[in-house]
């Protein structure tokens, strides 16, 4: 896990290095002032000579001055490495995430996406920033320290280093405790942030529920949470700190009446004794910042992980050895395939489907809410791969297609189809980035799209908010057919997509597929026997299977389904698809 994180430091790797060994240096600068010190009160001070005071004085100064540059450099090389690794993880994890099927996406849903390419990074770029300046300062300023206290008295530096034993037990038992505190404490987060999310995201349902209390209710529990959680974990944090500090200032009595003693004795200079004060707190610091760059790192481990099962999820619909590269025709052909969504849930959610369309057919499919038409559908551009069975278009096994060759002559207007921010044309050309204005108007004509286009102030440059909410259902319909159709696809798919239309604009949409793509596959489903009645052949689904195919006096005449669905819609029955499922 650490070397798929480490490798995406890349061009920010010689800021990486050079972050610990400013570090360094900065360290040796901060242990050699306290010798210098000695120096200055030994032999400068109490010999009386001010000559070496002014002389040791400056190298003081230079060794600070030192220090203080190391300082800053390390901070800001610590500071390129590490937002520099946050952005190419989340580089790294958007590329990735755009290879994700739709079986991919299911597994992970788009919001625990969102706080893994947020939170979770943002979490890691902390910790390696920690790592890289306080994980290299804090031993190395801690083992020198106690070296030079070792080599200026080892009686006396046997004092601190039994409080170093003692704060450290004390970290060893605190520092799991802490971290089990703000795992739990980042699950909550979790929770928290997948609430914001879905809320905001879908404000318009809360709203129009008018459910605003009952979402403020929940959001609170979780932020209460969150809070009782905080303190929790931060009490643990806050009790190391006293604790630290009254270690530091017994060790600084014991060593002040020690050392008094030694220097009446004549053991010990009155500069050794201030200079050991200074290691003493040194080595204290240190202890204290490694047991912070521990807590991040405890901290930024979960986060890690969750990024790492990112990157390394298998996209599940990949291109074969020798993908090809053409689509001969707009043929479909289904032999026997059976689909489900999951590998081990047991019923299939399409079984035993056997159908061969021709090329240029239009292909009607009706059937009742979670008949399978949309899984149905999505099998043929391959948004999803079939359990049992194969797919063929233009006579070859849609697997063994280039996936975007596929996609692309394979065009469909999805059931749940968003539009994106920008200008109605920036729309348009997802379909083809190189088709002309004149393109993208002949496309919406046929989509009867022009019409309401034409009316906007702005016409083709009318801007196109976040998720198309500046349309009304019906026109960003509209605009997605004229999308797909930009394509030019052999084959045209359309899920449930002029359901927010007028039958009487449905019809002229349907007129123009019929006269100017005369070529193109088209499948349509509907909710509407009049949106699919005047197709080659309509294909009725029930519950996964395919119950009827046949022309619409073929179904009248011999499918009940069908039947049923056409006398309710007709004014001469009652039931629809989900009445009707209820009758049998
Ligand atoms: N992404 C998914 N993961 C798991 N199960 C799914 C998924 N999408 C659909 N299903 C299930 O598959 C079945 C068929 O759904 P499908 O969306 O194909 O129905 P549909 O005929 O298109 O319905 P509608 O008319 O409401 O659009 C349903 O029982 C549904 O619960
Ligand atoms: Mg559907």
């Amino acid at each position: 896990m650490v070397s798929k994180l480490l490798s995406r430091v890349r061009e920010y790797t010689k800021y990486a290095i050079a972050t610990p060994l400013f570090m360094l240096l900065e360290v040796a600068m901060e242990m050699v002032i306290p010798l210098l010190m000695a120096s200055i009160i030994d032999k400068g001070i109490n010999a009386g000579d001010m000559n070496h005071i002014l002389i040791v004085g400056a190298e003081m100064l230079v060794a600070a001055g030192i220090g203080l540059f190391a300082g800053i450099m390390g901070g800001k090389c610590g500071a390129y490495a590490s937002a520099g690794l946050a952005k190419n993880l989340r580089q790294s994890m958007f590329e990735r995430i755009q290879t994700y099927s739709f079986a991919n996406i299911d597994k992970f849903s788009s919001n625990s996406l969102i706080t893994r390419l947020t939170t979770d990074v943002t979490n890691v770029q902390n910790a390696f920033q920690m790592l890289l300046r306080m994980g290299t300062r804090a031993p190395a300023s801690l083992i020198v320290a106690v070296i030079m206290t070792i080599t200026i008295s080892p009686k006396l530096s046997t004092i601190y280093l039994t409080a170093v034993a003692i704060l450290t037990v004390i970290l060893v038992i605190v520092m799991p405790m802490t971290h089990k505190r703000f795992k739990m404490l980042f699950e909550r987060y979790d929770a928290m942030n997948e609430r914001v999310q879905e809320n905001v995201s879908a404000v318009r349902v809360v709203k129009a529920y008018v459910r605003e209390d009952h979402e403020i209710d929940k959001f609170s529990e979780a932020n209460q949470n969150i809070y009782r959680l905080s303190v929790r974990a931060e009490r643990l944090i806050v009790i190391m700190m006293p604790t630290m500090m009254a270690a530091v200032y017994t060790c600084i009595m014991l060593l002040s009446w020690n050392g008094a003693k030694m220097i009446v004795d004549s053991t010990l200079t009155t500069g050794e004794l201030t200079s050991l004060l200074s290691y003493c707190m040194n080595i204290l610091m240190s202890l204290m910042m490694l047991s912070v760059v521990f807590v991040m790192i405890m901290m930024s481990t979960a986060s890690a992980q969750r990024i790492v099962e990112v990157l390394d999820e298998e996209p599940s619909i990949a291109n074969g050895e020798h993908p090809i590269m053409e689509v001969a025709d707009g043929s479909i052909d289904f032999n026997h395939v059976n689909f489900k969504y999951n590998a081990s849930s047991e019923d299939n959610v399409l079984s035993d489907i056997d159908l061969h369309i021709k090329s240029g057919e239009t292909v009607g499919i009706l059937g009742g809410t979670g008949s399978a038409k949309t899984s149905l559908v999505n099998l043929i551009s391959r948004l999803y791969d079939v359990t049992d069975g194969n797919i063929e278009v233009g006579g070859v096994d849609v697997r063994n297609y280039d996936v975007e060759t596929l996609r692309d002559q394979v065009s469909v207007v999805l059931q749940k189809n968003v539009l994106f921010s920008g200008t109605i044309l920036e729309n348009l050309r997802w379909g083809d980035p190189n088709a002309t204005e004149e393109e993208c108007k002949r496309a919406c004509e046929m989509a009867c799209a022009d019409e309401f286009i034409d009316k906007m102030p702005d016409g083709y440059n009318t801007y196109i908010e976040q998720g198309g909410t500046n349309v009304s259902g019906g026109q960003r319909q509209r605009l997605c057919i004229a999308r797909a159709l930009l394509k030019k696809p052999k084959v045209l798919i359309l899920d449930d997509s002029t359901s927010a239309v007028d039958t009487a604009t449905d019809a002229k949409i349907r007129k123009a597929f019929r006269e100017v793509i005369p070529g193109t596959t088209k499948l349509i489903i509907a909710q509407r026997v009049s949106s699919v009645q005047d197709a080659d052949r309509i294909i009725v689904m029930d519950d996964g299977k395919i119950n009827g195919i046949g022309t619409h006096e073929e179904l009248l005449a011999n499918n009940e389904i069908y039947r049923d669905v056409y006398e309710s819609q007709t004014g001469a029955g009652t039931g629809d698809f989900d009445e009707k499922e209820v009758d049998a």
